[in-house]
């Protein structure tokens, strides 16, 4: 039996089409095999492969100009400091920000939203304000607000999910999920195992209306959107660098720059203050504010690399590629047997989530791995939405701008070739 839940409808969007062969080429990683097999890579909502601007601009660093950033009165300290920056102009650029002092480097989407929960929500949540989530949260923008939640005594509270896996946008009036005591709505941009995009928009305008801040969680959204945060409305907005073709350990939390003027310290030490006296500090301005210690000059300066390697290609080019392949996926994986898929219609994110019969997801993926591709499989940090779909884990292929429908294809074959040797 095929069951899939919600395979949708097509969405029209027609840039010219991307020169995957020779882009692949950009990709050194590609070309390795696994198993005696090509290389099938499908985990990139995991991590994405570096393309070699990215690995050489990393490199670059440590070949040439190696050095602390901001406080080194030297050469190699001063060009640091200037590519450092560069980074942040790039990164700024990427997602609309009008001021390059919004973004703040941390390690991944994880920090930054830590950051918010910590150095923004502790302060200012009082017992009985309510925080506003999905339950479709990767749990980097859930356990912080339940360990925030449980020193402040505020309240977490849930947009219910449709069957479809939208989000039940209607609940925010329907049950009063959005009122005088919501404080901070903090969500994901799109769904790291559904694929569900959120209407972003409309709910940080909403979350405004009624006096709270908005923290999108745009982990799954920035490497595959256009991204713009003027016309997001958000008030804080996080994303991992290595989800987006750089370099693992930099990440960005961008913030609304009167909120991160209000925001005190997340992490103390170098760099962060103005003065420091030997009972108490006064702080640096933003940024630096939240760049306590050495950063990862070398990650920054990668990101920069990915961020122009990104728009070269075009942002609107790589969403409409990775639509076509997650609606191929989406039919082909749909006609085999005993297959359930997980998630909304299109357009959504360019990942499948699926289960193969009773075949243990993680049997699946070391199946596959056997025939040399790579997918996810587990809970996917997201525990309770796996309750919630009433599964233990799924497996899941998500995809990136150097994927190909063959790919899909040979998916699609070692998924029949492993419900013929499990299920006989
Ligand atoms: C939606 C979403 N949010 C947050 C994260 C956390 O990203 P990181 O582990 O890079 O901090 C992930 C990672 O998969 C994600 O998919």
């Amino acid at each position: 039996m095929t069951r899939t839940v919600a395979v949708g409808e097509p969405e029209a969007m027609v840039p010219a089409p991307l020169d995957v062969e020779r882009l692949r080429r950009d990709f050194p990683i590609l070309g390795r095999t696994v198993h005696g097999r090509p290389l099938v890579y499908l985990d990139n909502a995991a991590t994405t492969q570096k393309p070699e601007p990215v690995i050489a601009a990393e490199a670059d660093v440590y070949r040439r100009y190696n050095a602390n950033v901001h406080r080194a009165i030297h050469t190699l300290g001063e060009e640091a400091t200037f590519a450092y920056e560069e980074a942040r102009r790039k990164v700024a650029a990427l997602i609309g920000a009008p001021d390059p002092r919004g973004c703040v480097f941390v390690r991944n989407a994880t920090e930054g939203l830590n950051l918010v929960a910590w150095a923004w929500g502790r302060r200012r949540l009082r017992p009985g304000d309510e925080v506003l989530l999905t339950p479709m949260e990767h749990h980097s923008n859930l356990v912080p607000w339940q360990l925030v939640a449980a020193e402040t005594g505020a309240r977490l509270r849930f947009v219910p999910l449709l069957p479809d896996g939208h989000l039940d946008v209607g609940a925010l009036e329907r049950d009063s999920l959005l009122n005088e005591r919501t404080r901070i709505v903090a969500f994901t941009q799109a769904s790291n195992v559904l694929g569900t995009l959120t209407p972003a928009a409309e709910i940080c305008r909403r979350a405004r209306a009624v006096g709270a801040v908005s923290v999108l969680d745009a982990a799954q959204g920035v490497p595959h959107l256009p991204v713009d945060v003027r016309a997001l409305g958000c008030d804080f907005l996080a994303f991992s660098g290595h989800k987006l073709y750089a370099p693992l350990g930099i990440g960005v939390l961008w913030g609304r720059p009167e909120l991160l003027e209000e925001t005190e310290p997340f992490l103390g030490g170098g760099e962060m203050i103005l003065r420091v006296d030997l009972t108490c500090s006064t702080w640096n301005e933003v940024p630096y504010k939240f760049e306590a210690g050495t950063p990862n000059v070398a990650g920054a300066v990668g990101l920069g690399a990915a961020v122009d390697y990104l728009r070269a290609v075009g942002l609107e080019a790589v969403a409409a590629h990775e639509a076509d392949l997650t609606r191929y996926a989406l039919e082909r994986l749909g006609e085999l047997p005993d297959v359930t898929i997980y998630g909304p219609p299109m357009p959504r994110g360019p990942l499948v989530t699926f289960n193969v019969g009773a075949i243990h997801p993680h049997d699946l993926a070391q199946f596959l791995d056997q025939e040399g591709v790579a997918v996810r499989a587990g809970h996917h940090c997201a525990q309770p939405l796996m309750r919630h779909l009433g599964v233990a884990a799924t497996a899941r292929a998500s995809f990136a701008l150097y994927n190909t429908r063959a790919e899909v294809d040979a998916l699609c074959a070692a998924v029949r070739r492993a419900g013929a040797f499990f299920h006989g």
